[in-house]
């Protein structure tokens, strides 16, 4: 379709430059074809199958296809798909038939700001159409050919839907310049999109560290997440937020904070939990609607974030209960050979649903584990027939547990409650109720601690 070496580009680099040059650069070619199928010298007669070509473009391939997986990853260019941006235009649909300003802060290739005007009020003729678009429509993005690529795509598709053929070469600059709320740049150093009535935003995924004396995290945080709160901190009152995001913010017990000033700031219009991103993409998100919101006199809704958490039913306890929780210390790369001698149990040597064999031995000098107890593997997916998959340790030497299980370990010894443990995790119950908690492909020791139990099994058993 376009020509998919980008090294030319690369090639015509003079000095070196950051990766969203690079990935800038990388896409250009796929900018170029835009313009190719966009753009007609002299008259403009002839059908308009070229727009459509361009307006059915998938700018999410040529994104995978053009641009690096390391240069991806390290600036979070995911594009939105068509069912997530379709979802979200559908939900927005009462502000796009009020002409409604929409701002994308991490607009990419324009994929949310594309299926927003897909029903988006036409004027009379296509001029007007596009003078009322650049007013209401905005973004910013680090790379310069994403940028290009949305505007492109906006004026694409007002010339298809008036049902015009291709765009006079001579006028395109003009219908460019009537898009002046965009802008290249890094978004979390500006103050774009405050005015706007709805924010769309897809943000990169990444991790980045965060400023000291950040009131919700330190450290390595999700950008999604500081994202966001960017948005709200400039937000105008009432404005609206709708944003795809990584399930980690929903579940994860290190954004707790984050989570509680979100509802500090906002009312929570939606959340819907839903699924995995993409067929390439092995994360799951969320959507969030929101509406910015100074009152800040919400109630704790945290049940909103996650809807199974309802209250026990009295004949359950919490998993804690009965077991302690704990991640397997022993980090494999870290170990210096120094230690007591102890068997070693790994996520490779821990057999699903059965009891662990004879295991080879490691020296180790941290904790070590009295059997009987049980480990579930740390990582598992939504996808998985068991979210939970646990193995049984007996015996009586002190084990060394490597860092990819969990441990949960029987607060009386009772071999038999381990055993009837191992029964209740494979339920298709508890199944549920994890993935619908968190959809993270790590699990944490709250998840697991938290998980309803039937309490008379339990009370019964004897050591
Ligand atoms: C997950 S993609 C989403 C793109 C688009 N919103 C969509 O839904 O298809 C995230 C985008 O954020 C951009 N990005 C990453 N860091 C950024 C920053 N600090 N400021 C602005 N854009 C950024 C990347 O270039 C990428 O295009």
């Amino acid at each position: 379709m376009f020509n998919l070496n980008a090294d030319e580009a690369l090639n015509r680099l003079s000095e070196p430059k950051g990766p969203h040059e690079v990935a800038s650069d990388k896409y250009s070619p796929f900018v170029e074809k835009l313009l190719e199928l966009l753009v007609v010298e002299g008259s403009v007669v002839g059908c308009n199958k070229s727009l459509t070509a361009l307006v059915d473009i998938n700018a999410t391939w040529a994104a995978e296809e053009l641009i690096p997986n390391s240069i991806r990853a390290s600036q979070g260019i995911f594009f939105t798909g068509d069912k997530i941006a379709e979802k979200i235009a559908r939900s927005l649909s009462v502000d796009i038939s009020k002409c409604s300003s929409f701002f994308d802060p991490s607009c990419g290739a324009g994929n949310l700001l594309l299926a927003i005007a897909k029903s988006y009020p036409l004027k009379g003729n296509v001029l007007d159409t596009l003078k009322v678009w650049g007013l209401k429509f905005g973004g910013c993005d680090l790379n310069e050919s994403f940028v290009l690529a949305t505007k492109l795509r906006l004026i694409a598709l007002a010339f298809q839907r008036h049902g015009l053929y291709r765009v006079p070469k001579d006028e395109l600059e003009g219908y460019l310049n009537l898009f002046k709320m965009f802008e290249v740049g890094d978004y979390l150093e500006s103050n774009l999109g405050s005015d706007f009535d709805c924010i769309v935003a897809n943000p990169p995924f990444g991790h980045i560290v965060v400023p000291e004396g950040l009131e919700w995290s330190s450290g390595r945080t999700q950008q999604a997440g500081v994202f966001i709160a960017k948005i709200l901190d400039i937000a105008k009152t009432c404005q609206k937020l709708t944003a795809v995001l990584p399930d980690v913010l929903r579940s994860g017990t290190r954004y707790e904070k984050w989570r509680r000033r979100i509802e500090n700031q906002t009312s929570i219009l939606s959340l819907d939990v839903h699924g995995r991103f993409s067929k390439s993409v092995d994360v799951d998100v969320f959507i969030l609607s929101l509406m910015r919101d100074f009152k800040a006199d919400n109630p704790l809704i945290s049940e909103k974030w996650q809807p199974a958490k309802t209250k026990l039913s009295s004949k359950c306890v919490k998993l804690s209960t009965f077991f302690e929780v704990r991640v397997g210390p022993v980090v494999p790369h870290r170990l210096l050979g120094a230690g007591v001698s102890a068997p070693y149990l790994t996520a490779h040597n821990s057999p699903a649903f059965s009891v662990v064999a004879k295991l080879p031995k490691i020296n180790f000098n941290g904790t070590l584990y009295a059997p009987p107890f049980v480990v579930v593997r740390r990582t598992s997916s939504p996808s998985d027939k068991f979210r939970l998959v646990p193995s049984l340790v007996k015996g009586n030497k002190l084990v060394a547990v490597e860092n990819h299980l969990l441990i949960l370990k029987p607060r009386d010894g009772s071999l038999e409650k381990c055993l009837l443990l191992m029964e209740e995790l494979r339920t298709q119950k508890i199944n549920d109720w994890v993935n619908a908690v968190s959809r993270c492909r790590h699990l944490t020791t709250k998840t697991l601690a938290d998980i309803d139990i039937v309490r008379d099994r339990y009370d019964q058993c004897s050591l």
